[in-house]
């Protein structure tokens, strides 16, 4: 098995079948997880059952409340976008969860059917946004909490995000659960479960103000994060094959799924793993 560090954010694994990992190659794998935020994989050959067995070793299964589920598989979650489609989903900086008391771990996403060109994936690190503040901002935000919240998203009214994109179809639904999320905070800054290092943990999509905050204060702070988050420097892109599998986490990196083939079908299977409160 071999382990590239990628520009960026994440590491590439090769010379691995993820259907049959020794304990030994779990082992590097959870690693190299926690270390790098996001990993890789190509050249895989997984069915529905082995994608489920996989994750299953890292966690237990979140099935997923708001995204249209496999037919046979409920704990597989589909990343759809049919080719008469204009939005897709994830098009936007986010992380999964965030919204949730217990935010989930990570999620494994498998390509099924891509598009000739485009359908990349930009993923960035958390670990490096919060090493590169300055210290300052580092003292400021210290013991800050984050407001969290599914409702903009997800929910129902009619100016919500996939709402308020009328071509989203039944791929996104279950408005009523995320009515009816309580919202959530969590420290702007967390120390990774798995890691001990410190990240930043606020995203564009979920993150709604810092606590304690004016608006004014608090967007003004969550946007000069955000700007150090979205650095270029600080995310790969990583471009999809057949037999592609990323596995990241949520509580260390931010993903950002590219729209931009229009006209072309993409399907990814997504299972996504169950996390734990956030400190
Ligand atoms: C997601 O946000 O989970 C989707 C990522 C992708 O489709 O590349």
């Amino acid at each position: 098995m071999q382990l590239t560090p990628l520009p960026g954010a994440g590491a590439e694994i090769n010379g691995i079948d993820i259907r049959q990992m020794s304990h030994a190659e779990f082992a590097a794998v959870q690693a190299a997880y926690a270390h790098y935020g996001v990993v890789f994989f190509r050249d895989q050959s997984l069915s529905e059952d082995d994608h489920i067995a996989f994750a299953r070793r890292f966690g237990p299964i979140n099935i997923n409340r708001f995204f249209l589920a496999h037919e046979r598989y409920p704990e597989i979650a589909l990343v759809l976008k049919e080719k008469e489609q204009k939005t897709n989903i994830g098009g936007g900086w986010h992380t999964d969860h965030s919204y949730d008391v217990e935010p989930a771990m990570g999620s494994v996403l498998v390509a099924r059917q891509l598009p000739d060109t485009g359908g990349d994936t930009w993923f960035a690190s958390m670990y490096t946004a919060y090493d590169t503040l300055d210290e300052p901002t580092k003292r400021e935000i210290a013991r800050l909490r984050a407001v969290h919240s599914a409702k903009h998203i997800f929910g129902s009214g009619s100016d919500n995000y996939y709402k308020a994109n009328d071509d989203t179809g039944p791929r996104i639904g279950n408005a009523a659960a995320a009515d009816v999320l309580e919202d959530v905070s969590h420290p702007v800054v967390i120390t990774h479960p798995l890691s001990g290092r410190k990240a930043l943990y606020v995203n564009p999509a979920f993150t709604t103000r810092i606590v304690g905050y004016t608006d004014e204060q608090s967007n003004a702070l969550l946007m000069r994060l955000y700007a150090q988050a979205m650095k270029p420097d600080h995310a790969h892109r990583f471009k999809w094959r057949d037999g592609s599998v990323a596995f990241w986490d949520n509580r260390s990196t931010w993903h950002w799924a590219m729209n931009d083939y229009h006209g072309e079908r993409r399907l990814m299977h997504r299972i996504t793993i169950e996390g734990c409160a956030l400190n």
